[in-house]
């Protein structure tokens, strides 16, 4: 029987070095803009309840079609859903801990979503976010919204667009009641216009018909009435609060009244970050808003949320695409090419690593050009050779690879004078 012919699963990718490398700069980037701003990381499990993931709303696609559930074997058995985003995972926690509020968080990890594959969307997936929780604060919103800001410029990203929208408050009393009245007739008029999938949706929630990027139902959308003609009066003080808080700190934004996302949790404030670089429905490198009522919905206390998640796969092509934030080196500083046998490179490689240098070598005693060769591909800027000759005398000789210069070094002094080299 031939040998089966194993592919990575459809709409996931092995990342190698150094995309790999640059993934995790990326990470360690936002981990140091996150802890400036005071927030601390939450590492949370990989898969949940599903049902934690049903309060990302009932009509939403991420709920009814891209879920990767299954059962566990427990009796009864439990089912259980890999994480399509952290935002309900993160609330489930603070249902679960009730942690001292303002409870401000940042995350990073693989999302799982069942979507169609395509340039940038994938079904695994990494985001980095935050999360405020217990706080309706508008400067809240303000800060994250700055704080994601701020990442993208570090990254030394210039075109990211901020898109900014408020959906009201949900509820009975809510402004989105009067405003889905208002929407849901308009669309109900105008349904012989829109495609066949919009007509289903419209059945569900007419508010995800906005959300829809199919040609056919663009100029319906175009039409239709927007939110924030609706506001209630809180809800409208809390969205010029937001706004006056981004102008304060000189944060660009453009209002975008039919912005609702992907996801029902979203009250008030909603935004998203837009990388004109990147072309077609895939441009959106973020999107966050508040999410006042889903802690209640978790089995916890009301309590008042914001965050944000960005999409740290889009981002970098979104990186590609500016030019910016290079994929970084992930070589090594010194290759050890030993031709006496392979004990004296193992004994010089755990000298210079113990002293901070990054070392490799080559395995398996093949000859002084082989070895050479992989010197020359590791990037590094020495090797450090050890032939007989060396060995008798005690010495190695340090080669700079870059011009060919060597000169022949007291083994005793190696890590010495190469930690000096490094410094230079
Ligand atoms: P989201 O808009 O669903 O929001 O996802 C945030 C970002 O994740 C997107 O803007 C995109 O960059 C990236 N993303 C989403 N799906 C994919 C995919 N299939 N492939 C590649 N990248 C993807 C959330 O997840 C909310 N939890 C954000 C939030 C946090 N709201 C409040 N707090």
């Amino acid at each position: 029987m031939a040998a089966p012919n194993f592919r990575a699963p459809k709409g996931t990718r092995d990342i190698f070095p150094p995309e790999s490398t640059r993934l995790r700069a990326l990470i360690d980037e936002f981990a140091v803009v996150a802890a400036r701003s005071g927030f601390g990381e939450v590492i949370s499990p990989i898969f949940e309840d599903l049902g934690v993931f049903r309060r990302l709303g009932e009509s939403t696609d991420v709920v009814t079609k891209e879920m990767f559930d299954f059962f566990d074997k427990g009796t009864p058995p439990q089912r259980l859903a890999l994480r399509p985003e952290l935002t309900a995972s993160i609330c489930r926690a603070y249902a679960e801990h009730r942690p001292v509020p303002p409870w401000k968080v940042w995350y990073e990890g693989p999302q799982f979503r069942y979507e169609q594959p395509q340039a940038g969307r994938y079904r695994q997936f990494t985001q980095v976010g935050v999360e405020v929780l217990g706080t309706d604060d508008p400067q809240a919103d303000v800060d994250v919204i700055v704080l994601a800001a701020g990442f993208f410029e570090s990254l030394g990203l210039r075109q990211v667009e901020l898109a900014l929208n408020s959906l009201g408050s949900s509820g009975h009393q809510g402004s989105r009641v009067a405003y889905e009245q208002a929407l849901r007739s308009y669309l109900v008029a105008h349904a012989n216009d829109l495609s066949a999938q919009s007509q289903v949706t419209l059945e569900r929630n007419p508010l995800r018909v906005l959300d829809s990027k199919r040609s056919q139902d663009r100029e319906v959308i175009a039409g239709a009435p927007v939110m924030v003609d609706y506001l209630d009066a809180e809800s409208a003080a809390h969205f010029s609060a937001v706004r006056a808080g981004l102008e304060a700190v000189g944060v660009a934004y453009e209002i975008s009244p039919r912005l609702v996302r992907g996801l029902d949790y979203y009250t008030r404030t909603t935004f998203e970050f837009a990388a004109p670089g990147l072309t077609g429905a895939q441009n959106a490198v973020g999107g966050g808003g508040r999410f006042d009522g889903l802690v209640e919905a978790l089995g916890g206390p009301a309590t008042a949320g914001i965050g944000f998640a960005l999409g740290v796969d889009r981002i970098l092509l979104a990186c590609d695409a500016e030019g910016v934030f290079d994929t970084p080196f992930c070589g090594v500083d010194v290759f050890v090419v030993d031709v006496t046998g392979g004990t004296e490179a193992l004994k010089v490689c755990t000298d210079l690593r113990q002293a901070g240098i990054a070392a490799d070598r080559g395995y398996g005693g093949r000859s002084m050009k082989a070895q050479m060769k992989l010197a020359n591909r590791s990037g590094a800027d020495f090797a450090v050779i050890i032939g007989e000759d060396e060995l008798r005398s005690g010495e190695v000789t340090l080669r700079h690879l870059g011009d060919g210069t060597q000169q022949r070094v007291a083994r005793a002094a190696l890590v010495n004078q190469l930690g000096k080299k490094r410094a230079l």
